[in-house]
């Protein structure tokens, strides 16, 4: 297990040292460690992705513990996550302190005495240094003071359910192919696979327990794949119909594209800045056996790539903070700035203001973030309107509603819809 922990303390150092991407990271250090068993590799995401959920308030704990700071930031981490070990997860908790002495002794034989300590110190004194340090926000909700300020101003009473919501684990949803099968043949076949799950929309199944893909019936052959639930909203709130010509332009890894192309026979155009990325896209495409033209370009520079042939539905899908997935990705907590959120508004105006010209009259554009955060979402949407005399927002579809602000949840992530529609 010390060489586990060891993994997860490179990778939660390479994160909140080096600014790096938590997923990224874990693939580089999992391709270090050869012989790692998939059992073993579960308790390093687990490991990773825990420590940074309640990075807030395990550092508070261990800062309780500590009577001078530690010189050592490795170490520091080490003692985060055998905390995060002792108070999360079922490890015995003997062996997460042996392998958390042993682990120090290799690196800093003088400090294994101390790690000792502080770690017996905290099961003796775990109830009471949980509860001071739930007397702090950062500490008691594990985000940065800024965000926990910006949440509280935005939700008032409603502030601390989205708080929490973030740290929890979230659903695995997979959305059904509809050229290959229909939703209750896909649960049929994963019930005769002893797989539980339920259908939550028309074409999302909520698994009860998260799987590995490669244990899902037909989803190397395109039957299946996962997306959230929220995202899925976006395929019914754009309405696009056959023979459209539809621009999705800020496409990959091309969930949205790929749902686009399961319920309608349009011509795709999906467009990404990033060449790597767009990558994804086309392995998608490939797996379930779907067509789109695929573009890379800067969609806040049309003049680059376009063609001059105008749109009739438009997909902007845009950059942003991604606050309303973080318990996908909880180094998102602890990376971002608060001087971020201007920077991406900055840039969704920027492209929403280059994307409505390519947009037909009569035709419509669906904006969409992953943020909870108004900033990004319906202001952006209220300024923009502003300065053009013929967009107009209209209701998403049949919830009646124009501000499609979803939170997180236990059936999807927390996203951000607007529609907007252009006057002929
Ligand atoms: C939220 S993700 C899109 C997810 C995608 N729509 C899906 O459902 O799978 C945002 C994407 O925008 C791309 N992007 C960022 N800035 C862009 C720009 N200026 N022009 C085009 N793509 C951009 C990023 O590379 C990233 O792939």
């Amino acid at each position: 297990m010390d060489t586990i922990q060891l993994a997860a303390v490179s990778v939660i150092s390479q994160v909140l040292n080096n600014g790096r991407n938590l997923n990224q990271v874990l693939s580089e250090v999992i391709r270090t460690i050869p012989e790692i068993t998939s059992q073993q590799r579960g308790a390093l995401q687990d490991l990773s992705f825990g420590t940074l959920r309640y990075y807030g308030q395990l550092s508070k704990v261990l800062d309780a513990l500590l009577t001078r700071p530690l010189q050592d930031i490795q170490i520091r981490f080490l003692l985060l996550v055998a905390l995060y070990q002792l108070h999360y997860s079922k490890a015995a908790q003997h062996a997460v302190v042996d392998f958390a002495v042993n682990a120090v002794r290799k690196r800093n034989p003088a400090a294994s005495g101390l790690v000792n300590a502080i770690l017996r110190n905290f099961l003796r004194k775990q109830e009471q240094l949980i509860a001071d340090a739930g007397r702090t926000e950062e500490g008691r909700y594990s985000y940065q003071q800024w965000w926990i300020n910006l949440i509280k101003s935005q939700y008032g009473e409603n502030a601390e359910v989205v708080l929490l919501a973030g740290n929890q684990r979230p659903p695995m949803t997979l959305r059904v192919n509809h050229r290959q099968t229909t939703s209750a043949e896909y649960l049929n076949l994963l019930t005769q696979n002893s797989i539980k799950a339920s259908l939550i929309e028309p074409d999302a199944i909520l698994l009860e327990h998260p799987e590995a893909v490669d244990k899902l019936p037909g989803f190397m052959d395109g039957m299946v794949s996962v997306q959230d639930a929220g995202a899925q909203y976006a395929v019914c709130f754009l309405d696009v119909k056959d023979g459209m010509r539809v621009l999705d332009a800020c496409a990959a890894p091309g969930g949205k594209s790929a749902h686009l192309l399961e319920s309608a026979q349009i011509d795709l155009i999906a467009l990404d800045k990033d060449e790597l990325r767009l990558e994804r896209v086309r392995e998608n495409m490939l797996r379930l056996h779907l067509n789109a033209t695929l573009l890379q370009g800067d969609a806040a520079t049309p003049s680059d790539w376009w063609d001059g042939k105008q749109y009739q539905r438009i997909l902007a899908d845009v950059p942003c903070s991604a606050t309303g997935v973080v318990r996908r990705h909880p180094d998102i907590k602890w990376l971002r700035r608060a001087s971020d959120i201007e920077n991406f508004a900055l840039q969704q105006q920027q492209i929403l203001n280059a994307l409505w010209p390519l947009l037909e009259g009569g035709g419509k554009l669906l904006y969409v973030t992953c943020s909870i955060f108004g900033r990004e979402n319906q202001q952006v949407i209220t300024d923009f309107i502003a300065g053009q005399s013929d967009a107009s927002q209209i209701p998403l579809a049949a919830t009646g509603m124009k501000q499609g602000q979803l939170l997180p949840n236990d059936q999807h992530d927390g996203f951000f819809y607007a529609l907007l529609h252009k006057k002929i």
